[in-house]
């Protein structure tokens, strides 16, 4: 994981690096450091910790640069101290690195480097490759990017490296492997970045970069090369993401705006996809009418929130198109032996689109002859690039590390598929389909509906803030935003919590119950296969056994045994998460808060985990 920007320009590097570093903190926020490229030599500075640390520690004494390299860390190898804090140098003090990813032959290349005499002063991964780099600088002559180039070739693992030297400050470079990294090229001065949204503030011109690319910049350009040094023609694209979407625009934190954008992420998400005869364009999915007809599978492959829209596609796509869905948690996809063949779709679901997990799995189905369609919420990053089609959710940048909007709109992008697969294949008719999308098109104002009434719920909320563990309990649909209202807890609120499936609480989760337990149950929408009675008779149970019962039910559906009602608007039954969910969000911030937290970047998460 990590966070990594590169600064080299004609104005002073220190505020792109810093604020670079502020947007990208997503990424791990454990330490932070800087080195700033001065005539000669290298000022380095790094500090465990959030960045806060850093900048306090920089104070005003700091020399005037106009290039740089900045890091957040999340760490892997070696506590989160300021010893293992990047960049890392070699021992002139002269070679900086920063690094995202694992080396995973680090230890050899240690044992060499140190037989050499190299001497090492953290417990990382990344200070080899500053070692090596030294070494193989000095044997091309000073020349840092044929030393890139030969460095990756002994490294083993997933990295994006950048580096810079004392005697040549102006240069940057970097390269990716299994870990992202795009170039921003701006006025007379360039970026590299995890992630566009370190520099978008100065520019909206970016450049892709692919495996193994070596890229290089200077005050006066660029250049992409590969691992040989044969020149490779950049692919540019202009960020569509303004500065603004990615501020809190007056809320206390991003979460809470996040929250409160969801009306409009599922809206953007919806919009322009019911043609006038009522079809349900997804020219995205580049999938023939036939290919869809002989389709016989799906398999989902997610993580985190993401993994729990997913079960809620199972839902829908098996009840409107009829095809067989899997969901599987992507680290544990790509170590099995998974039965695939060219009519298996496999769909792989992520927001930040460089979850490794999702990245391995989704690799593994391919290689196994399976057509890849990615949804995802960032343009041009690597998990739409690997898959053979990507649709795009369009939540905007989601900074909170808790995902909020994108888990919505990666759910509507899922019923999207789900009608598009049923009406081709004429499971549905066109104007069931035209009736279920017009019901999606007023979700963003039942949501709305919801966030304008959640001050009660906040209250509420803050009375459970000494409970050691919450429950949630739902049913078909309702289990999935069970899972999902219980992980928001726990990232947020450091809380015992667990969702359960009504039906299973009986064997076993019901021994958990004790005298006040507050056990949060979302009664399924509708009356098929009489479910929401049976919530109602899980309700009885645990209250019979001390339970304090939060339900969540629609409007005018009938609840008894709760302590506490929240009602949220009526909807068709599959669509409920969309809004069940969201008062779940509410519950997990408010916990957070109360308990002290930082809401927006949670103790030992990132919201991109880049590593397996
Ligand atoms: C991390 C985040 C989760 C997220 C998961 C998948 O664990 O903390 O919030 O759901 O990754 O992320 P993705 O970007 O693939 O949706």
């Amino acid at each position: 994981m990590c966070g990594i920007v590169g600064y080299t320009g004609k104005n002073s590097a220190i505020t792109p690096l810093i604020e670079g570093l502020r947007r990208l903190e997503y990424r791990g926020y454990d330490s932070a450091g800087i080195a700033l490229g001065t005539s000669g030599k290298l000022f380095i500075e790094k500090r465990a910790g959030k960045l806060g640390n850093l900048e306090s520690s920089l104070g005003d004494q700091l020399p005037s640069a106009t290039s740089g390299i900045g890091h957040t860390r999340w760490a892997t190898h070696g506590g989160p101290t300021d010893n293992n804090a990047h960049p890392h140098v070699d021992n002139e003090g002269k070679l900086a690195v920063i690094h995202n990813g694992i080396i995973e032959n680090y230890n050899q290349l240690k044992a060499e480097l140190q037989a050499k005499g190299h001497k090492f002063h953290s417990d990382t991964d990344t200070e080899s490759v500053a070692h090596l780099l030294s070494d193989l600088r000095k044997e091309f002559n000073g020349d840092l990017p044929a030393a890139m180039r030969e460095a990756v070739k002994t490294l083993r693992g997933s990295f994006t490296l950048l580096a810079v030297h004392a005697d040549n400050p102006g240069v940057i470079v970097g390269v990716r492997r299994n870990s992202p990294l795009v170039l921003g090229v701006g006025d007379s001065e360039y970026f590299l970045a995890s992630d566009v949204a370190a520099f978008i503030e100065y520019t909206k011109r970016a450049v892709e970069l692919g495996q193994d690319e070596i890229v290089v910049i200077t005050p006066t350009g660029f250049e992409i090369t590969d691992l040989d040094g044969n020149a490779q023609t950049p692919r540019e694209y202009q960020v569509t993401w303004d500065a603004e979407a990615a501020q809190k625009g007056g809320f206390s934190h991003f979460m809470l705006k996040e929250i409160f954008e969801q009306p409009k992420a599922v809206a953007d998400t919806l919009i322009g996809r019911l043609t006038d005869n009522n079809q349900i364009e997804l020219d995205e999915l580049k999938m023939s009418d036939e290919e869809i007809r002989s389709l016989k599978k799906i398999v989902v492959i997610a993580c985190g929130t993401a993994y729990h829209a997913g079960m809620i596609a199972k839902y829908a796509i098996e009840k409107w198109a009829q095809i067989s869905v899997e969901v599987e948690i992507a680290s544990e996809y790509r170590y099995r032996d998974p039965i695939i063949d060219a009519q298996t779709l496999v769909i792989a679901i992520s927001q930040s689109g460089e979850t490794m997990d999702t990245l391995m799995a989704l690799r593994h189905a391919k290689a196994a002859g399976a057509r890849v369609l990615a949804i995802c919420n960032t343009n041009s990053s690597t998990i739409p690039r690997e898959s053979d089609a990507v649709l795009y959710t369009h939540a905007g940048p989601e900074i909170a590390v808790a995902s909020t909007k994108a888990f919505l709109t990666q759910v509507v992008a899922v019923y999207l598929i789900g009608l598009h697969l049923a009406q081709v294949r004429k499971e549905l008719t066109d104007s069931e389909v035209a009736d279920l999308y017009n019901e999606l098109l007023a979700l963003p104002a039942k949501i709305e509906a919801i966030l304008e009434t959640v001050e009660p719920l906040r209250a509420l909320t803050r009375t459970f803030a000494k409970s050691s563990s919450v429950l949630f309990l739902g049913r078909n649909v309702g289990f999935p935003a069970a899972l999902e209202g219980a992980l928001k807890l726990k990232e947020l609120a450091y809380m015992h919590a667990e969702g359960f499936a009504g039906g299973e609480l009986k064997h076993g989760p019901i021994a958990l119950i004790e005298e006040g337990t507050p056990v949060i149950a979302i009664v399924p929408a509708g009356h098929e296969h009489s479910l929401d009675e049976k919530m109602l008779s899980n309700i009885q149970e645990v209250k019979a056994r001390g339970a304090q019962v939060i339900v969540i039910a629609e409007e005018g559906a009938e609840v008894t045994g709760a302590t506490h009602v929240i009602r949220i608007p009526v909807a068709p039954a599959l669509f409920q998460p969309v809004l069940a969910t969201v008062p779940l969000q509410v519950f997990a911030y408010e916990m957070a808060i109360a308990r002290g937290n930082d809401v927006d970047q949670p103790r030992n998460l990132a919201k991109s985990v880049t590593v397996e």
